[in-house]
């Protein structure tokens, strides 16, 4: 696809004389008109004539230059139509010869993009908003793998802070009470809230809590340390059930105490080029010369404690360091956007040159239905339960739907996981979901089931050609020029990828797919397959198979599977 419009904008740089991002192409606003357009206003200074002037002559013009493409000019528009025998061999051709890797490029070769996702805090359940954050942030890596970036996905643990001091004291006072092995978070969970009810009646339980905390932050390798290694590992235990059911994996586990050694140097650097002040005995860099509401970023409490912001610059300064990253992505929700902007003026401040590549990825809240998950009574509602009962109702409509289905397991995981997947990545991160079952694992409509059930239906069809003995070799390709939106929609899939990368918007790989789901199956709805004439079977056969080929790429790239019978 690139081809034409590349082919399109040296013809227009030629012609005119003008340089080709003068030019703007865009997709034409009425289909009937062009798969292309090109607006002439722009032009008219630079030209020193008007719009409709330009257009017409550059209509009578081009086409001595342009093979494969018309061109027709509609008042100040250019609009430019691909001949359909030359998109079907073009896009056809690439996506059968590229297969998994269709819309690769190098355009990130040497380029290194650091990721900071999911992240949850240890001795607590992961929330949902961690699950948006590994779903979202493992997206947005792949996407930028695809283009050939070098990536770093850093799970940034939180396991530091001075809860942690509090849960050490209550593991010293209660820890043989509860069963740790079995189910550490909820034990820990339960032992967070004991102290938060006992440390009312009791102020030295407050004060041993402290007290662990300055123990673990002096850096003493004694039992205080040895019971938060403890919580650590059970936790992190538990974090890896969930992401292997997710499918993903990081480049570096890094909890916030991996910074431990480097923080006295970055609060001296800060302090060094002459930003800090003193503020009710903390450590502060004041930050109002941006906005005069916003809060300073304390950097080191009255009592010699560090805060979260203070670990994340030093995380900031050893991630540049050791990356020297284009982009360094924090994909957080949006309720931390202070904290963020924080850092960021904190930078500013400091006059670092990279301040721009550091950007905060912030999504919306995901709303669980009050009530409908069945997690055991009183507890928080935690993810495994929920992908459990993903999985258990896809298992049911599989039953349902397709009794006989051989790898009915296999395929019950992949729809149920992908159905939560696709739902979360369904619309602009930025917005706030609401998780309602019939919207997430519906066969219909927008969702993850609908595309892997069209993902099937065309492995189907390859399936009953193969038992035929029928290939998609050799196809004719202008018998296909009846595909021509489909085919469009097919060859704008490389970049769909690079705005979705760019902009670190899965969502737009999501919507991507949804149409081209809908319009596969439309176009499957008019056409017959496989038929008398082998010549024509073949040729849309052809296009069945790239439309699957990158129905299966897109959801890859979304984290989801795309099983061949369902
Ligand atoms: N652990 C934090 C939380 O759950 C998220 C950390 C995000 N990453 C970061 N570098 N601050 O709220």
């Amino acid at each position: 696809m690139q081809a034409f419009t590349d082919a399109i904008l040296n013809a227009l740089a030629a012609e005119s004389g003008l340089d080709a991002d003068a030019f703007k192409l865009e997709r034409a606003r009425d289909p009937k008109l062009g798969d292309f357009a090109v607006p002439c206003f722009p032009l008219a200074k630079a030209l020193k004539q008007a719009p409709p002037a330009i257009a017409a002559d550059l209509a009578a013009k081009l086409p001595a230059r342009l093979e494969g493409i018309t061109v027709e000019a509609a008042g100040p528009y250019l609009n430019f139509r691909i001949d359909r025998t030359a998109l079907a061999s073009t896009v056809i051709g690439a996506i059968l010869d590229q297969g998994q890797d269709f819309g690769k490029s190098d355009e990130g070769h040497g380029r290194t993009i650091v990721i900071d996702l999911s992240s949850p805090n240890i001795a607590k359940p992961m929330s949902v908003g961690h699950l948006r954050s590994t779903v979202i942030g493992a997206a947005i890596q792949r996407l930028h793998d695809h283009l050939g970036y070098t990536t770093v996905g850093i799970n940034h643990i939180g396991d530091w802070g001075s809860q942690f001091g509090k849960l050490v004291a209550a593991m010293n006072r209660w820890g043989d009470t509860v069963e740790l092995e079995n189910d550490p978070i909820q034990a820990l969970l339960a032992l967070y809230v004991r102290f938060h009810e006992e440390v009312e009646n009791d102020p030295s339980l407050a004060e041993e809590g402290k007290e662990a905390f300055r123990e673990l932050e002096s850096g003493v390798d004694g039992d205080v340390r040895a019971t938060w290694r403890k919580l650590t590992e059970l936790s992190l235990a538990e974090f890896d059930k969930t992401y292997k059911r997710l499918g993903v994996t990081f480049d570096e586990v890094r909890g916030e105490a991996f910074y431990e050694d480097h923080l006295d140097a970055t609060i001296e650097r800060i302090v060094a080029s002459g930003v800090t002040e003193t503020s009710d005995d903390a450590l502060v860099v004041s930050l109002t010369e941006f906005n005069e509401n916003l809060p300073p970023c304390i950097l080191r409490k009255s009592d010699g404690t560090t805060l979260y912001a203070t670990r994340d610059l030093a995380a900031l300064f050893q991630r540049w360091e050791e990356f020297s990253f284009t982009r360094c992505l924090y994909v957080v929700g949006s309720d931390q956007r202070l904290h963020f902007r924080q850092l960021k003026n904190v930078l500013k401040r400091l006059e670092v040159d990279w301040e721009p590549r550091v950007e905060h990825i912030d999504f919306g809240l995901m709303r669980l239905p009050e009530g409908k998950l069945s997690s055991r009574q009183g507890r928080v509602v935690f993810l495994e339960d929920l992908l459990d009962e993903a999985v258990e109702k896809a298992r049911g409509i599989i039953a349902e739907k397709n009794p006989d289905l051989a790898d009915a397991e296999d395929v019950a995981q992949a729809v149920g996981i992908g159905a939560v997947v696709f739902h979360d990545l369904k619309r602009e991160r930025i917005k706030d979901v609401l998780f309602e079952w019939e919207d997430v694992l519906s066969f219909e409509g927008e969702t993850g089931p609908y595309v892997q059930y069209t993902h099937a239906r065309l492995a189907s069809i390859e399936a009953r050609a193969a038992s035929q003995g029928l290939g998609s070799e050799d196809p004719d390709l202008t018998k296909l020029d009846d595909a021509g939106d489909l085919l469009l929609l097919l060859g704008r899939f490389p970049a769909v990828v690079r705005s979705a990368a760019r902009n670190a918007e899965p969502s737009e790989i999501t919507r991507y797919v949804l149409e081209l789901a809908r319009e596969t199956n439309s176009w499957y709805a008019n056409h017959r397959v496989l038929g008398d004439d082998p010549v024509l079977s073949r040729s849309r056969l052809a296009l069945v198979c790239g439309a699957k080929i990158v129905i299966a790429n897109s959801l890859r790239l979304l984290g989801i599977g795309a099983p061949e019978e369902m």
